[in-house]
């Protein structure tokens, strides 16, 4: 009876974010300890992320941004960026991802220089699921933080906004991310420390979460560990 207690009041305690944002980190490290290729960390990688994005959609969360490949993963062996796009591959190949699962899926980054199919299968993966009401999920690929900041001021400019037209508000609404809430909490599993360049703008006031786990071994007790942890952070957003 005390345990049931108390297990309700940790349950009460627990505040879901709205936006979790999560760098992938790890794969290759995972692989190494097991005398594996690089490419079979990735693949574990990916499965992963299946489990954590159904996961996520379970429990109510509303946006979950991964982050698949940025900007500077294509300075990697160019057999390595072949494996990682392949994935990405049979992930989109297989529709059931999206529909089955009532998630809607977007895709943020660069995505105008990517092979031709890839772009085919992304168009097809968001419009298949652009009517799901679960899970927003974004996969961030050839993602740049800084990149997206440049993308927007581009835009401004060829839309031709004024200076005193140019606000917080303003910047939002040309990045990748438009319309959707900041991220509340970014997860970096693998023991690094660093953002490497990820939702720069829109993480300003968010929480962070460390871990000496490698991504493919995060599962979803850890995520729930690291929603606990969240409910206990005190978000003041610079007030008091
Ligand atoms: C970082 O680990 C991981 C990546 C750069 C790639 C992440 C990609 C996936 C998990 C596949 C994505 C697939 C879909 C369908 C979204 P690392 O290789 O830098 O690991 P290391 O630091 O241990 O070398």
């Amino acid at each position: 009876m005390g345990v049931f207690k108390l297990r309700r009041a940790s349950k009460a305690k627990r505040i879901l974010p709205r936006h979790i944002a999560i760098i992938m980190d790890g794969n290759g490290r995972w692989a190494k300890k097991r005398g594996l290729p690089r490419t079979a960390g990735h693949s574990a990688g990916s499965k992963n992320f299946k489990d954590i994005a159904r996961y996520s959609n379970k429990i109510g969360l509303e946006y979950l941004t991964v982050y698949a490949f940025s900007t500077e993963n294509w300075k990697r062996p160019e057999e390595e960026v072949r494996n990682i796009m392949n994935i990405l591959r049979d992930y989109l190949k297989d529709a059931k991802n999206f529909k089955d699962e009532n998630i809607k899926v977007k895709f943020i980054g660069n995505i105008e220089v990517l092979d031709e199919d890839i772009k085919e299968l992304i168009a097809e993966a968001e419009e298949a699921s652009k009517d799901a009401t679960g899970l927003n999920l974004n996969i961030a690929l050839n993602y740049g933080g800084r990149d997206e900041i440049i993308h927007a001021v581009k835009s401004i400019i060829n839309e031709g906004l004024a200076a005193e037209e140019i606000d917080e508000k303003a910047i939002s609404d040309r990045l990748y991310t438009c319309g959707q809430p900041d991220p509340d909490f970014i997860i970096r599993p693998s023991g690094e420390y660093r953002l490497s360049n990820y939702l720069i703008w829109q993480s300003a006031y968010a929480e962070y979460w460390f871990s000496d786990i490698l991504w493919p071994d995060f599962k979803p007790k850890h995520l729930e560990q690291a929603i606990d942890e969240y409910s206990n952070r005190n978000r003041r957003f610079g007030g008091v």
